[in-house]
């Protein structure tokens, strides 16, 4: 949201991913929001959530989603039917366990730390974590991350649990074109586990807070489209959104030139090699209106905008930093560009 800006005017673009940021983008009422992603799993899914946000109450979307605890997810599923495509209810007909289960908690990646990373970590860390999680300030949680948590034992484990292999394991998508410029995943990944627990109040972030938990503990620290103003900021919003299953290269290339203000990309480039990279950039300029903001977060990849592209874009470095600090998902480093106002 800091890094685009945007305004009742403005058409933007976002990679669909889980449905959350592509939500969060509607918050502040643009006029349209076109959300990509050629995989159909996510593109129901933010089908899903749009549908739930508009029909539930605050507490039932909650509880539909996988906040709140539930026996009654499929009874809410059938009345949101009737708001859902034949191709969205057939989908999750098929993954009925991820609605009864809360689709919150049911991605392969959630699921890394509902089955595995929350119940080691009580296990091994359980009164230090409760402990670092009540911290509220920044001073005793770094005493309790370097004095109890911080050693040889978590250290290994880190290194050796987030390795690209594993990644690859729990993504598991062969269509992924994965290119790592970081020398090793578990170096890094330890790295910005440090900068969080010594920057950023865990208990107050949404996202450590699940990898810990494996749920989310606190009501008032979720992810930010579900935040009580946020969902009903969502429902008060008249931007047409569309949600579009397809290639992002092919759909970039459909679009005319100067149509859109603000690009989305998310960490899709954790899933395309630096040909598709190239091709992505130069649609993304060509059909950039002048004065347009592109953001992208890079994992393992390193990837920038070719040279000659350069020349039509702006590098918003200081906001790049701070949010690189910022952002309580650590692991990624943001790219924002301004694309020129006289680039044609
Ligand atoms: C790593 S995920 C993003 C998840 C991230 N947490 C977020 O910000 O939403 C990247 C998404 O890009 C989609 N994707 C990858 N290559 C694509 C392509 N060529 N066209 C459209 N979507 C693509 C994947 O299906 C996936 O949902």
């Amino acid at each position: 949201m800091r890094a685009l800006d945007i305004t009742e005017n403005d058409d933007v673009l976002a990679v669909t991913g889980s449905g959350c940021r592509a939500l969060s983008l509607v918050v502040n009422n643009p006029h349209t929001v076109t959300s990509i992603d050629s995989s159909p799993g996510q593109t129901y899914l933010l089908e899903l959530k749009l549908a739930a946000i508009r029909h539930f109450s605050y507490d039932t979307l909650l509880e539909f989603l996988g906040v709140d605890e539930s026996t009654s997810r499929w009874r809410l599923f059938e009345e949101l039917k009737p708001h859902l495509s034949d191709g969205a209810v057939a989908y999750f007909t098929r993954y009925r366990k991820a609605i009864v289960g809360g689709v919150l908690l049911a991605g392969r990646h959630e699921q890394l730390y509902v089955r595995l990373v929350a119940p080691a970590m009580k296990l091994l860390y359980g009164r230090a974590m409760r402990d670092l999680f009540a911290a509220t300030d920044l001073a005793t949680q770094r005493r309790i991350y370097r004095g109890r948590v911080d050693g040889v034992l978590w250290r290994t484990m880190i290194r050796h649990g987030f390795t690209e292999r594993t990644l690859k394991a729990v993504l598991n998508d062969d269509s992924y074109n994965v290119v790592t410029d970081e020398k090793s995943c578990g170096d890094y990944v330890l790295e910005r586990l440090d900068h969080t627990f010594e920057n950023h109040l865990a208990g107050e972030n949404d996202w450590v807070s699940f990898m810990f938990h494996g749920r989310y503990p606190r009501r008032d620290v979720l992810p930010h489209y579900l935040l009580r103003e946020n969902v009903e900021a969502i429902r008060a919003a008249t931007t047409k959104v569309n949600v579009v299953r397809g290639d992002l290269m092919e759909r970039l290339r459909a679009l005319p030139d100067g149509s859109v203000d603000k690009f989305s990309l998310s960490d899709v480039t954790s899933c395309i090699d630096r040909d598709q990279f190239a091709t992505l950039m130069k649609e993304v300029v060509r059909v950039a209106r002048p004065g347009a903001r592109i953001c992208y977060r890079n994992f393992l990849s390193r990837h920038t905008p070719a040279a000659d592209l350069r020349q039509l874009l702006h590098r918003e470095d200081e906001l790049c930093a701070q949010l690189y600090f910022d952002d309580y998902a650590f692991v990624y480093q943001f790219e924002i560009y301004t694309v020129g106002a006289d680039q044609r």
